[in-house]
């Protein structure tokens, strides 16, 4: 996932809803730290402070963030669990459509995306190439951003039909690289950029390359792009709990497909709170 910086799509094809709030934000940290935007890419530097970065809005419930993470993973499984070889991507997007609006997640930050075969090297704004049909040895990964209450909502997860050994090692790296970074992040309070420079390394270790396209971002009530709209990668701090999302995209190094995850960066005693009913 990526960022759409005003009115957020809804997956089902309306509109998001405009929640505007005033911002609340702290002020025991003020410090300034350098950051980078998506937008400007690598090259360009903007100076902000960690609290305008990592702000809230005043109805900001870490509680409710938690929830929506749990609806928005456990409506990923029940997704996949429906994807067939045979499917076509806008087969998948349908039948997520109709997966979210049964749960009640109507309203999106981000649009619904399904990836399949070489589709799986795409970046978040790239176009899939048509006519992509999941094949009986195969791979694919579900993205969704619903909102709920006025919450964001955000998680990938790659799966794989069939017994490709390196599709299936694929699944498996790409959570492996994701909870190692983590890991990186709970026990040794890496930066951002820190964190994505371990998981290029150990991506590489793993016989696989990391997309630098997709390197993080804010999750927070919506909008989160009205608090910061750059990424995580370009953060010279420790992010807070409960504000960033990390992903984790990689590619095979001769193949063409990739397998993407994404997650909230949460403490451990919040993630068994807030397992999903299903997958995990
Ligand atoms: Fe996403």
């Amino acid at each position: 996932m990526a960022k759409i910086p005003a009115g957020a799509t809804d997956p089902v094809g309306g509109r998001g809803q405009d929640l505007n709030r005033p911002l609340v934000r702290s002020s025991h940290r003020t410090r300034m730290v350098e950051v980078r935007t998506r937008r400007k890419a690598l090259t360009v530097s903007n100076f902000a402070s960690q609290d305008q970065v990592e702000a809230v809005g005043a109805d900001f419930r870490p509680d409710l963030l938690l929830n929506v993470r749990a609806r928005t993973r456990a409506a990923v499984y029940d997704i996949a669990a429906q994807i067939v070889p045979g499917m076509t991507e806008p087969e998948a997007r349908a039948l997520a459509a109709a997966v979210l609006r049964d749960r009640g997640l109507r309203k999106g930050w981000h649009k619904i995306l399904v990836r399949f075969g070489p589709n799986t090297t795409k970046n978040f704004e790239d176009p899939s190439d048509p006519g992509v049909i999941l094949g009986a040895n195969d791979i694919f990964f579900v993205d969704i951003g619903p909102i709920y209450q006025g919450c964001e909502g955000d998680a990938a997860v790659t799966f794989s039909t069939g017994d490709d050994p390196e599709m299936i090692k694929a699944v498996t790296d790409v959570r492996a690289i994701w909870d190692a970074t983590r890991r990186r992040w709970l026990d040794d309070g890496l930066t951002g950029t820190a964190l994505y420079e371990y998981a290029a390394a150990t991506s590489e270790a793993r016989g696989w390359k990391l997309d630098l396209e997709l390197t993080g971002h804010r999750l927070s009530e919506f909008p989160h792009s009205a608090h910061f709209d750059g990424t995580l990668d370009g953060t010279d701090f420790r992010p807070t709990d409960l504000r960033w999302i990390l992903e984790i995209q990689i590619r095979h190094p001769r193949r063409n497909f990739g397998a993407f995850h994404e997650d909230l960066l949460i403490e451990d005693d919040e993630v068994q709170s807030a397992l999903p009913s299903g997958g995990d």
